[in-house]
Formats: C-alpha cells, sequence, structure tokens
C-alpha cells in the first residue's frame, strides 16, 4: 500500500503555497494523502517564524506528536519553512524526533532525502537558498474544482524592514520569467481556476529576470518595477480569468503604472491589501520602510482616485522598539484618514538576526496589549460602517464554493473581497461563477445576499470538498 502523508501548515499564503509543492513532490514519490494523523507514514510541519507564537506553536505540536514516534510503525516527521531555514541543525537538538529539516528552497529535495533515510541515513538538514539558479516549482490545478489558486511571482525579500525575519528565512529577491507566470496563470484558468492570486513577498517590485540589468540597483530610486506590464500581459493573454489578486505589495513599489492598470483593467478587484505598518514617520523611519506617512497617504489617495471604490487592508505593528503614546496616535489617525476596511494588527516581538533587535523592546506588554486593542476598536468600527454601507446594493460575487450544499448556502467574494454568503436557488450550484446579488444584511465581518437566479445555466449541485483537518490551530 502507498505510504500516507499528512501536511500541517503555519503562517502565511506563501507557506500555504509550498504546502501544495510538498503535496505535489510527495505525490510524485507515490505517497498519498489521508486526513488521519495517526495513519501518517510521514508527518510535515511547514512552519512560519514571523512572530514569536509561530515557533512556540511549532514546539507543542512536535511535542504532541511524540506519539506518533513511539509506535511499532516507521513514522518520519520533518519540519519545513521558515522555522527550519532559521534554525537549521538547532532544530535537530531542540526536538530529536525530527528526521528532516528543510528549508523552503529544499522542498524539490524531499523524495531523495525520505530515500536516504528509508536506506538508513541520518536525520537530515537541508537550508540552502537556490540563489545562483533560482527554481520556481510549477503549481498544478488541482482538478478538484477549485475556483481560486495562487501563483508565485518571485521569491525572497530585499527591503530588510529592521522588524522582519523574511529576508533571512526567504533570501534575497529572485523573480520568475514571465513567460512562466503566464503560462500558469493560462494552465490554472483552463483548468477551471477564476481567480488567480499573484504571490511574493514584496510582490509588485517584481521584474522580469531577462531584463534585470536595467533594475535600479539604488534603494532611495523610485522603483523600476515592472509589475503593471506583467498584470497587463496576464489580462490580454488569459481573458477567462474573472480575477487577479496579488499579495503582498510594498507601497514604495505603488508606482503610477500600477495605478494606472488598476483603472484600465476590470479583471483587478477593486481592492489592495497594502502593509503600512505604522503612521509615525520616526517609527517609518526606525523600521527602514523607505516611505513616509504622507507618501503613504498620496499614493493611496491616487490609487483609490483612479479607482473608484476601491477600498484598502493592511498590517500594523504596534509596540514598535520606542515606539510613544504620540507615535501610536499616528498609526489611529492614519487608519481614519487612511479609511482602511480591515487589518491585521500584531504586538511587535523581537525575532532573532533582525536589526531591530539592537533597538530593544522597550513597550511594556500591557502597553502593547493597550494599543492592540485600541487599534482594533477603530479598525473594526470602520469595517462595520463600511460593511452596513453595502446593505441594499448589487455586488457581482464570485462564488468560491459551498458552506451547506444541502440547504444550498454558498459563500463567496465581491468584488472588493469581502466575504458574501448566499443562498442559491433550488438545484443550481453556482460554484465558480460570477452572480450578481443583492446584499441584504452586513454581519461583523461579511455580508448576506440574496442571488438572482434567472439569469444562471443550471449544474448539478456538487458536494462540498472536504477539507484535511487540522492537527493543531493554524498561526
Ligand atoms: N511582505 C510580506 C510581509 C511578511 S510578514 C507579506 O505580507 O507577504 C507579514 C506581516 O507580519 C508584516 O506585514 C508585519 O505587519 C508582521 N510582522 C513581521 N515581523 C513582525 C515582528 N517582528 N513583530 C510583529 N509583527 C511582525
Ligand atoms: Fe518583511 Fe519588509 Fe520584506 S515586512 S517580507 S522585510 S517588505
Amino acid at each position: 500500500m502507498a505510504r500516507r502523508y499528512i501536511v500541517q501548515t503555519f503562517g502565511c499564503q506563501m507557506n500555504v503555497h509550498d504546502s501544495r509543492r510538498i503535496e505535489e513532490v510527495l505525490h510524485g514519490e507515490g505517497y498519498a494523502p489521508t486526513e488521519d494523523a495517526a495513519l501518517a507514514d510521514l508527518i510535515v510541519v511547514n512552519t512560519c517564524s514571523v512572530r514569536e507564537k509561530a515557533e512556540h506553536k511549532l514546539m507543542s505540536l512536535l511535542g504532541t506528536l511524540r506519539p506518533y514516534k513511539e509506535t511499532e510503525r516507521e513514522v518520519r516527521i520533518a519540519v519545513a519553512g521558515c522555522v527550519a531555514q532559521q534554525e537549521g541543525e538547532r532544530l535537530l537538538k531542540k526536538a530529536p524526533l525530527i528526521d528532516l529539516v528543510l528549508g523552503p528552497d529544499n522542498i524539490p529535495e524531499l523524495p531523495r532525502l525520505l530515500r536516504e533515510l528509508d536506506g538508513g541515513a541520518p536525520p537530515a538538514v537541508r537550508t540552502e537558498f537556490d540563489l545562483a539558479d533560482p527554481q520556481f516549482l510549477v503549481a498544478r490545478p488541482r482538478g478538484g474544482g477549485e475556483v481560486t489558486s495562487f501563483v508565485t511571482v518571485m521569491k525572497g525579500c530585499d527591503e530588510r524592514c529592521t522588524f522582519c525575519i523574511v529576508p533571512t528565512t526567504r533570501g534575497s529577491e529572485r523573480y520568475r520569467p514571465a513567460d512562466a507566470i503566464v503560462g500558469e496563470v493560462a494552465e490554472m484558468a483552463a483548468g477551471g481556476v477564476r481567480e488567480v492570486t499573484l504571490l511574493g513577498q514584496t510582490v509588485n517590485s517584481w521584474f522580469d529576470p531577462s531584463e534585470l540589468e536595467a533594475k535600479p540597483r539604488s534603494k532611495a530610486a523610485p522603483s523600476g518595477s515592472q509589475f503593471a506590464d506583467l498584470l497587463r500581459r496576464i489580462a490580454r493573454e488569459v481573458p477567462e480569468l474573472a480575477r487577479l489578486r496579488y499579495t503582498s505589495p510594498h507601497p514604495r513599489h505603488l508606482t503610477d503604472a500600477l495605478i494606472a492598470a488598476h483603472a484600465e483593467l476590470p479583471l483587478l478587484p477593486r481592492h489592495v491589501h497594502l502593509p503600512v505598518q505604522s503612521g509615525s514617520d520616526r517609527v517609518l523611519k526606525r523600521m527602514s520602510r523607505r516611505y513616509t506617512r504622507r507618501l503613504y497617504a498620496e499614493r493611496t489617495a491616487k490609487l483609490k482616485e483612479a479607482a473608484p471604490g476601491l477600498t484598502l487592508s493592511t498590517d500594523i505593528i504596534v509596540g514598535f522598539p520606542g515606539e510613544t503614546e504620540e507615535d501610536f496616535e499616528e498609526t489611529l489617525s492614519l487608519v481614519r484618514e487612511v479609511g482602511f476596511v480591515s487589518a491585521f494588527c500584531f504586538k511587535y516581538s523581537p525575532r532573532p538576526s533582525t536589526p531591530a533587535l539592537k533597538l530593544g523592546d522597550d513597550v511594556p506588554e500591557a502597553v502593547k496589549d493597550e494599543r492592540l486593542q485600541r487599534l482594533f476598536e477603530v479598525v473594526e468600527g470602520q469595517q462595520r460602517v463600511h460593511l452596513k454601507s453595502l446593505v441594499g446594493t448589487r455586488q457581482e460575487v464570485l462564488v468560491e464554493g459551498p458552506n451547506d450544499a444541502s440547504v444550498n448556502r454558498y459563500s463567496g467574494r465581491s468584488g472588493r473581497h469581502e466575504i458574501v454568503h448566499l443562498e442559491a436557488p433550488e438545484g443550481i450550484d453556482p460554484t465558480g461563477q460570477l452572480v450578481e446579488v443583492t446584499i441584504e444584511k452586513a454581519f461583523r465581518h461579511s455580508l448576506l445576499g440574496r442571488m438572482d437566479g434567472a439569469t444562471l445555466p443550471e449544474r448539478p449541485v456538487r458536494r462540498p470538498r472536504k477539507k484535511l483537518p487540522l492537527l493543531g490551530a493554524d498561526a
């Protein structure tokens, strides 16, 4: 019988995407997925190290895996992702039950490493970056009726924000050739995917690698990004795609060309997630974000002008070293000024080998908690007002799948990425379709809509796809 594996993913969308590639290389090696960790011959934990808690979660998860190692069967445990990259050999010492430590660039080596373990080799650590010859594993359409999918356009990060461990765990920037990106998007669309999200740590700094010589070297220089051209090319060459998103852009590379692309291309949804981190220039400078509060506000105002109705969400860190009450209030005022409709808000946590370490961690935990709470209240308030303002409007929703097919309940996303729940007319499965919906009610974080089913072709009702149960809570 085929050997079985289970993958547990922590962290960002990049990791979710990497986990899919891990699954694919395992399928190529004859492994089959299982939903039950107790039946797995291989347990892969794909880790995140961007904040402290994620590492703690890994350690407690490894503790819960110990009983599986103590059974009669040979069970292997592999730790992949950013904690693997960051800790390398140290991880084997901390948790001797681990068989493999695998960095994000070493996923293609997994089958060989497993074979070597079978042959009696000791636990192995592979955490080399593929800087000289960057590899981008092709994402295969899954054939399970997936409506949305990710396509990687670049990996690594050269920005080196002082709080962030990503440049250490993911290495320097490497870009994927445009032909490969467009080819993968086209293949996804041909397989039924309607929405593609382009992925990269600073996705809008993308540059075609064949033209890298032309890329401005100076960090202070305005971005020479060719990302807008890439969006235009995808829109032109993959017309069957319904939506094209990207995450996460850096404000420094929100160029005029990218703003113009938002005005031009109906394929781009009217929503952008643009991490700001702080509204205080003093803090932004110490974070080495390379933009001012004013620049952020001006660029986003220009973007909204070019694409009326566009909403923004963001990432914010509270309690960065030296952050005063005044600095924090500037963050609150920027949140109001820009009118973010949602935000991921984090308490600063010192990360190994980051430049901010030398600034200390001088904002007391209680102050961080209090600021986080105040920030949540402002963001939630804005989200509530925004969602309420949509009641009674008509929205185009891309239906992503059933919540409960037995009672015809589905959910999807509006053109501005709001979650919309809807009830489909009897006998109609709108999964994968763009449907017109009238918004009837606003919940805290989502909307309820009524679908006008008359215009839809009928399709047989599909059963909901089963999700792999989690071994532990996600990060
Ligand atoms: N450009 C990346 C950012 C990755 S980190 C992307 O979004 O794809 C994601 C978010 O985690 C950052 O935007 C930041 O808000 C937060 N973060 C990163 N390092 C952190 C730290 N040391 N403490 C708290 N939050 C952090
Ligand atoms: Fe991290 Fe800043 Fe890059 S947040 S991923 S160093 S843009």
